[in-house]
């Protein structure tokens, strides 16, 4: 009987239809939907905080306000995405212990530092540039809560994404020659850190076979990788910048960019707690937590009183 479910279950997902909370799934597919959705809402709360560095620092008005509606806008992603794993079962005080414990993974990428204000627009055009690549084929996941959470934030994303751009143009384009400069050093450190975000080759990534299959992923680490470099070396020259690869260059015959190896040993090395920032990041995260215990304290002792209120 439990073949039958799973030969049923694999032929619906495999018409692409979607799976609903309530719906009968196989183990296997309710566990890698928490541990990518959750891995994905814990990139969104780590996420806020290189940029968090900047609010205070941002150089107008109107950068310090896109900054911080950027920030929330972050804070919600991770929120609406913990409500979606939460819907297979899994507790969000289970998935934020993972988090606070070191055990859970989240994005390489928010491992390195933001060393200075032009790395607030290469977070937007790159980073973020790389999430909307990988994001935009989870609006068709198979799990339907988790594809309709992804559709408002690929909209928010890609504010990101625009706004970052738009802000590098303004320095390469008005700036003095130091602005120039920091907008490039800021796109040599980001570069490889963003490729990376894709996670490792195709032949190396031990989950994607099982989740192509189900309609969890729909397009492959590699090919988003080359998609997101397609699309972004146009733009680099549309900004007047390099990126640091020497072994960049468009492939008449593939119709793709070709691009230089990258270094694997940073990514496992940064995913596996030792990048530059990981202690600072997680540290920083378990005191925001501890901070914010009489919130919730306050928070639950007043619904407790309003729910006797009710009964009375
Ligand atoms: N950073 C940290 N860990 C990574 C990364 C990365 N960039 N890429 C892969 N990994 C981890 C995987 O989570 C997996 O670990 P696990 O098996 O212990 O959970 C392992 O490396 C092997 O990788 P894959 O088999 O390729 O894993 P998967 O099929 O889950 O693919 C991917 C990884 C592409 C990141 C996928 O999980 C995904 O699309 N997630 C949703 C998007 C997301 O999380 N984006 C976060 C950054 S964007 C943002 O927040 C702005």
């Amino acid at each position: 009987e439990e073949a039958q479910r799973l030969a049923a279950f694999e032929a619906r997902v495999g018409e692409g239809e979607f799976v609903e909370a309530k719906d009968w799934m196989p183990d296997h597919y309710r566990k890698t939907l928490v541990r990518q959705i959750s891995q994905h809402a814990h990139s969104e709360i780590v996420g806020m905080l290189p940029e968090g560095n900047w609010v205070t620092r941002a150089p107008t008005l109107k950068r310090k306000a896109i900054l911080m509606a950027k920030i929330q806008d972050e804070g919600g992603h991770g929120l609406y995405l913990y409500s979606a794993a939460e819907t297979l079962g899994t507790s969000r005080d289970q998935m934020l212990e993972a988090l606070h414990s070191g055990k859970a993974k989240y994005s390489s990428i928010f491992n390195y530092p933001t060393l200075n204000w032009a790395d607030i627009g290469v977070i937007g055009w790159l980073v973020d540039g790389a999430a909307i690549m990988n994001q935009v084929p989870l609006c068709r996941c198979s799990y339907a809560p988790y594809a309709r959470a992804m559709i408002r934030i690929c909209r928010e994303e890609s504010f990101h994404q625009r706004q970052g751009y738009e802000s590098l143009l303004v320095m390469m384009q008005k700036g003095t020659p130091e602005q120039k400069a920091l907008v490039q050093d800021a796109v040599n450190r980001w570069w490889w850190p963003s490729l990376m975000m894709f996670g490792p080759h195709d032949k190396d990534s031990p989950n994607s076979e099982q989740s192509m299959r189900w309609g969890i992923k729909r397009i492959s680490n590699d090919d988003l990788r080359q998609k997101f470099v397609d699309a972004t070396i146009p733009q680099a020259e549309v900004l007047g910048v390099t990126v640091p690869d020497p072994d960049l260059k468009w492939n008449a015959e593939r119709e793709h960019y070709d691009f230089g190896a990258i270094d694997w040993d940073e990514f496992w090395r940064v995913v596996g707690g030792d990048g530059p920032c990981n202690r600072e990041r997680l540290a920083t995260r378990v005191k925001a937590w501890d901070d914010g215990a009489w919130v919730r304290e306050a928070a639950l002792a007043h619904a407790r009183k309003q729910a006797t209120k009710a009964a009375a």
